[in-house]
């Protein structure tokens, strides 16, 4: 701050007498440091509604659902991870990919790590999904997924596999790999996310029982077929292969192409 700010903020109380500089700035900083300790932060994140309504996805997804999965589930993740916060000053400021990242603090996560995580990772599983979305990316993202899976096809079941064959809950994403510079499905346990490891998201599903029980009980395959036939939001998709891009080459072909 600089020396004019301190006097003019001085002056707006109390008239300034250079000869007694010092004690206004004296004042000045107290003034401050009491306001700071009365003013108590009671948020930090707040609980990010759907890009649509809460029926917008029915009838893949039902309204019930997004009730208890994005009104209560998704709601105490950020409930708790505000609590936590409230308690260490140190992850104050911190954007939710920074908190993930220094939670994770390298495979042996802070208490934080969970609740953090989950809450972005909802976020994303969220906007990943539109009211009739289309079964087809177009352009280069299909291009980009013929190219590092063979077929869209192969990819389809490449994203199937990884969720038949994730063990308990958890998540399954299509990822920009940033080492190798492709596209990769990956699957993650509990809260976990590609972030940790730098890979950036392009597509989550939520597969914890949650997010599928009271519309498909435990037929996760349909589930997932479901969310791949009718729910991914493909133009979504093509911004985050935009963004990932600015971040990784992938070389040709260029995304998106029109
Ligand atoms: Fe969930």
């Amino acid at each position: 701050m600089g020396l004019n700010h301190v006097v003019s903020l001085a002056q707006s109380s109390t008239p300034f007498v250079a000869s007694n500089f010092s004690s206004y700035k004296g004042q000045f900083w107290r003034r401050r440091a009491r306001a700071r300790a009365r003013a108590k932060v009671v948020a930090f994140h707040g609980l990010t509604t759907p890009p649509y309504e809460l029926d917008a996805l029915e009838p893949y997804m039902s309204k019930r659902t997004l009730e208890v999965h994005w009104g209560e589930h998704h709601r105490k993740y950020v409930e708790d991870l505000n609590r936590q916060l409230e308690k260490n000053e140190q992850l104050y400021g911190c954007t939710m990919e920074e908190l993930i990242k220094v939670t994770y603090n390298n495979g042996n996560p802070l208490p934080e790590f969970n609740n953090a995580a989950q809450v972005w990772n909802h976020d994303f599983f969220w906007e990943s999904m539109q009211p009739g979305g289309s079964k087809m990316p177009g352009g280069g993202v299909l291009k980009q997924i013929e190219k590092d899976f063979g077929s869209f096809t192969n990819f389809r079941e490449k994203f199937l596999e990884a969720a038949q064959s994730l063990f308990g809950s958890g998540w399954i994403w299509l990822v920009v790999k940033s080492r190798e510079k492709r596209l990769a499905v990956v699957k993650t346990s509990n809260a976990l996310n590609p972030l940790v490891w730098n890979d950036i998201p392009i597509i989550g599903l939520d597969m914890w029982e949650h997010a599928y029980y009271l519309d498909y009980k435990n037929d996760r395959t349909k589930y997932v077929n479901i969310f791949m036939d009718h729910l991914v939001s493909w133009h979504l998709v093509t911004a985050r292969m935009v963004r990932a891009e600015a971040f990784v080459n992938l070389g040709e072909p260029k995304i998106p192409v029109a």
